[in-house]
């Protein structure tokens, strides 16, 4: 991948205007004018790229590639997997996805999809290997963008049956499966494998083990399909570089594993800018914290591979976005380590259900037209900063975020079933780390963690036994551990651990938990400190951990109910490094001073002075980005920052030098 530039682009579905090649030619130009550098094309064209089996329908494509490549844009080939042809599925049902009530859907929609069915797979690798023949090395075509968002799951007899040779793969023997499973209970055990079924809203829901492992095989499943794909193009053309675009918080799949098997990582990201309940921050903190995964999932640049840029049409309400808005999104992705900035789509459609997303260019057709300008205003920023492209960002702080402990944390049925909103205690760390100007990357149980100097575990419910040795050797060796509530509770299969618990933790931490109490929503604990550098009152919410003393000093107390003065927040020296333990959820704004404190000798910011409010640092390589995530002018050190606007600075010696400062954009409808 050519680190030249940040490519700017679309989805473009030129498919949708075949018959009209004014408005193909219309697109060339105006992408030109807007300093577009790449488009994914294709992505639902098997129709017109297959109008009936086995006949291919491939020059319209080769003309467009084309012209795209005559006008410099560069093209992300897609695998028109994400939805079928009707022809495909009169003739092959088995191809149509069956749900969790057994039931196959019909024709229509897309992502509907069996991944097992050979049958697809087969008709899959036929339509990838013509593309791959005629486009793989075409000059132009510098990326595949592989099928379109893969997920969702399938029950069909097929899947039934490749979920149950997985588990006989991972477990040996059907008694090795009922223990993991503790299936005594009910008197739920296994027989044989046969008996195995997906869980349904008419069969098993109660198995906990065998849900999550249904969870973990339709991953596995999804990805192995995704992988088919990615193979039937290097078998024609070797070095093919593929992409996958993963979506925002989705559960169905484990995104540390699929990112190994793709060469750049890609997300999805359509934030509710301008909610009337939520600051510019607090979105801006929202999509920082899957920049932050996105980019950690490969320790690699990544691209936005679809973002909005005015409203969409799916959300309950889909605002537009006000000026400036769009060009701060587009910013934000660099600053985080995004090297790619694209939107769905190049031009709005003109029916069907999307036909009112907003795309660059809008149905007014206009280039006055004030999305497609702020478009092109940010492909010309792109274009000035360019250099920052490729930059990789250090290792400070990492926040552990693992798909399977999301899946068993949020199926526990333990003290609070109402939602323990996972994502807003992960959000919470990565808040109070960066608004400190503290880099922060995401990692898995797999991660290593050589390099980090802080490490937090926020609810790790599920804690293996080799993360936790890892865990052990890395605070032993100097490292930083912040765990919270709720973490080294279950094993891998979901099977409680037995003894004192956070398991394997409780020296580490000096703390040992006894008891939780769940708390109703907009029900709180006083919790109190006398640290000068926290704030002195604090309330605990949704899980209130009671825990025992082991050698930890309290920071802070509960004030209140029958577990007044157990530890709330507590620190503990272990080996050379220190451990913290977070026995709640504490309101937002505790977690900045909370990692001023725990980061004070341990990383600095990259911002060499205090942060004005509202105001976000973040780093690479030698690049720092300063953001304003507020609607008002902002001083920082000498530099005055529009609403939603960056500076750019470059690390020279011990100094800062501004790079570039971005001018604000202004629109308004009076002429
Ligand atoms: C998803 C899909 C796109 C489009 C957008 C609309 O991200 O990948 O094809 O439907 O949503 O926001
Ligand atoms: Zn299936």
């Amino acid at each position: 991948m050519p680190h030249s530039k940040v490519y700017y682009g679309a989805d473009y579905n030129p498919d949708q205007w075949l018959d009209r090649p004014d408005i193909l030619a219309q697109d060339i130009e105006l992408m030109k004018k807007a300093n577009i550098s790449v488009v994914s094309l294709g992505i639902f064209a098997w129709a017109t790229l297959e109008p009936e089996e086995g006949k291919y329908n491939l020059d319209w494509m080769a003309k467009i590639i084309d012209d795209l490549y005559a006008a410099g844009v560069r093209v992300n080939l897609a695998t028109p997997s994400g939805a079928r042809p009707a022809w495909m599925t009169r003739k092959y049902p088995e191809v149509l996805r069956v749900g969790a009530n057994r039931v196959r859907n019909l024709f229509g929609e897309r992502h509907n999809h069996c991944y097992t069915s050979p049958v697809y797979r087969e008709k899959v690798k036929q339509m990838n290997q013509q593309l791959a023949a005629r486009f793989g090395r075409h000059p132009g075509v510098i990326m595949w963008h592989l099928s379109n968002e893969y997920g969702g799951e399938c029950h069909c007899e097929l899947c039934q049956e490749a979920f149950r040779g997985w588990l006989r793969e991972k477990y040996g023997t059907i008694e090795a499966v009922n223990k993991a499973w503790n299936s005594k209970f009910w008197s739920h055990d296994y027989p044989d494998f046969s008996y195995i079924e997906s869980p349904a809203p008419h069969g098993e829901n109660s198995v906990h083990g065998l849900k999550l492992d249904w969870k973990r095989f339709v991953s596995h499943q999804t990805i192995d399909f995704m992988k088919w794909e990615r193979d039937c193009l290097r078998e024609i053309v070797p070095e093919s570089k593929v992409c996958a675009n993963m979506m925002y918080f989705y559960d169905g799949i484990d995104y540390f594993d699929m990112a190994k098997e793709i060469d750049l990582a890609t997300w999805d990201a359509y934030p509710t800018w301008h909610k009337p309940t939520e600051t510019i921050e607090d979105t801006a903190i929202d999509t920082a914290f899957m920049h932050d995964l996105y980019y950690s999932v490969k320790g690699q640049p990544f691209w936005l591979m679809e973002n909005c840029p005015g409203p969409t049409n799916w959300q309950p309400i889909s605002k537009g976005k006000k000026p400036g808005m769009n060009i701060f999104a587009g910013l934000q992705t660099v600053a985080h380590g995004g090297d790619g900035v694209l939107y769905f789509q190049w031009r709005q459609s003109q029916g069907s259900s999307e036909k009112f997303h907003a795309a660059v260019v809008s149905h007014d057709c206009r280039e006055d037209n004030r999305i497609y300008m702020e478009c092109a205003e940010l492909g010309s920023i792109l274009k000035e900063i360019a250099p920052v492209a490729g930059a990789k960002r250090e290792k400070q702080a990492a926040i552990v975020y693992d798909w399977s402990n999301k899946w068993a944390l949020e199926d526990a049925q333990g003290p609070r079933n109402k939602g323990l909103s996972y994502k807003h205690e992960l959000l919470r760390h990565h808040q109070g780390l960066t608004q400190n100007g503290i880099d922060v990357q995401i990692i898995n149980q797999d991660s290593d963690l050589t390099g980090y100097k802080v490490v937090v575990a926020p609810m790790l419910y599920m804690l293996r036994e080799d993360f936790c040795e890892k865990l052990r050797r890395f605070v032993q060796d100097g490292g930083v551990l912040v765990v919270t509530y709720w973490s080294g509770v279950v094993n891998e299969t979901d099977l409680c651990y037995l003894g004192d618990t956070p398991h394997n933790l409780t020296d580490v931490l000096g703390v040992r938990r006894m008891e939780i109490d769940a708390m109703y929503d907009g029900e709180t604990r006083r919790c109190v400190t006398e640290s000068d550098e926290l704030p002195q009152v604090a309330h605990g919410s949704i899980l209130c951990e009671v825990a025992a003393l082991e050698g930890a000093q309290p920071l802070m107390v509960y004030d209140e109910d029958y577990f007044s003065g157990a530890p709330v927040v507590t620190e503990h020296a272990f080996g050379k490094g220190k451990a913290y333990y977070i026995a709640t959820r504490l309101e937002r704004d505790f977690y900045k001073p909370l990692y001023r404190l725990i980061c004070e000798d341990v990383v600095s910011s990259c911002w060499p002075t205090h942060l004005p409010e509202g105001v976000h640092a973040s780093a690479r390589g030698e690049y720092v980005f300063l953001q304003n995530m507020t609607e008002a002018y902002v001083w920082a050190e000498n530099l005055e920052l529009a609403p939603y606007c960056m500076a750019v600075y470059k690390r020279e010696g011990d100094a800062l030098v501004l790079v570039y400062n971005q001018p604000e954009f202004k629109w308004s409808p009076i002429k």
